[in-house]
């Protein structure tokens, strides 16, 4: 499926991309990339950062830039938006990472709810508003982009942390979309539904990873879709560029789904997971544990 924009689009356009290292923020990043916008990428796996930089810069001649920053830490957040802002102010943000895992929410220790909420809740919250202040006091028009999911609308079950922090964060988007449309800032959203990667298959939907089956049409996530499939990531690529470009100046304070009608038609999350066993929990644990041991191992920060 071919992108549906023009090729320079995004001519002239600074983008940070959080969490662009993997999964969905790199397919977004790789977009805004071939539709000629400069593009900076943080998270806290160094190498992982600076394969996809080269990557992306090589097949899409612009300057990719990898940071290493946890965006848990404010400070860090601060440091790493302000060196972006000394190259030149930015023009888009996109509020992509993320830490989640299924687990029962009585399993869940306060460290457990804290590792998901501090990375969504709060440090999305950090790195809007390290951008926000710098755009309000240079004037500058400028657009957030935050991925959430369709459990904003309905509660995640089995995911509370994530989706309660997801919650806060369309509401953020609302809020700042009316408070800082006097500046010619937007915020908009985007709720996917499945979209098959990596990361978060090895702690959404563990027992997949063992098969070459990831969002086959065997899949349940396929399954339960109304399309019978799970997305593709032009068309998330696409309605991301969508929302960045100008040319939807009076469009904000939106978060639209993306998920082939699942929210509709059965409510995308993960209440089926209630017929589970504790044996089948202490297995799911137990494939988590060693996905988040190995992509540790990994990190620069
Ligand atoms: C219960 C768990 C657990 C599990 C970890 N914990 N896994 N509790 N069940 N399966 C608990 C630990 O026991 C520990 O608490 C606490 O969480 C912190 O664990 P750490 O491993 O030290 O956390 P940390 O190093 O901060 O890593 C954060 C992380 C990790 C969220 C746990 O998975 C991560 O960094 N993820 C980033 C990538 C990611 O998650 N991608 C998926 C996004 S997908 P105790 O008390 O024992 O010390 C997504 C898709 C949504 O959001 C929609 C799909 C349709
Ligand atoms: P992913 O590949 O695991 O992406 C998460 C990214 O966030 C990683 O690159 C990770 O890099 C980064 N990250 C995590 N904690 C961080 C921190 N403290 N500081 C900086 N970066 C951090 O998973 P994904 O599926 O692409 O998910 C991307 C986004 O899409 C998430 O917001 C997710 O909730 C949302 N989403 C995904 C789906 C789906 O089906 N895939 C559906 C709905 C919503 P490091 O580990 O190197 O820091």
């Amino acid at each position: 499926m071919p992108s549906m924009f023009r090729s320079d689009l995004l001519k002239g356009k600074r983008i940070l991309v959080t969490g662009g290292g993997t999964g969905l923020g790199k397919e977004m990043a790789d977009e805004y990339a071939m539709l000629g916008a400069e593009i900076y990428i943080c998270g806290r796996r160094g190498p992982v950062l600076e394969e996809t930089a080269q990557e992306i810069s090589k097949t899409r001649g612009v300057k990719v830039t990898p940071l290493i920053c946890d965006i848990r830490v404010p400070e860090a957040v601060e440091d790493t938006v302000q060196r972006i802002f000394n190259e030149g102010p930015l023009d888009g943000l996109v509020n992509n990472a993320a830490g989640n895992f299924i687990s029962r929410t009585k399993d869940l220790s306060p460290r457990g709810f804290m590792a998901i909420s501090d990375i969504v809740f709060r440090g999305s919250f950090f790195m809007t508003l390290a951008c926000g202040k710098r755009w309000i006091e240079a004037k500058q028009k400028a657009n957030v982009i935050s991925i959430l999911t369709t459990w904003v609308w309905n509660g995640g079950p089995f995911t509370v942390p994530s989706a309660m922090s997801k919650a806060g964060l369309n509401v953020m988007t609302k809020s700042l979309a009316v408070e800082w449309a006097p500046y010619g800032i937007r915020l908009n959203a985007i709720a996917p539904g499945p979209f098959p990667t990596k990361g978060a298959w090895e702690r959404l939907n563990p027992g997949s990873m063992r098969s070459k089956e990831m969002g086959s049409t065997e899949d349940a996530s396929s399954q339960t879709n109304p399309m019978g499939r799970v997305g593709e990531m032009q068309e998330l690529r696409n309605l991301a560029v969508f929302l960045m470009a100008d040319g939807v100046d009076y469009l904000s304070g939106e978060t639209i789904a993306i998920d082939g009608a699942g929210f509709l038609a059965g409510g995308g999350n993960f209440s089926q997971l209630a017929k589970l066993t504790d044996a089948d929990w202490d297995s799911i644990r137990e494939m988590i544990k060693g996905a988040n041991e190995k992509d540790k191992a990994k990190r620069t920060v």
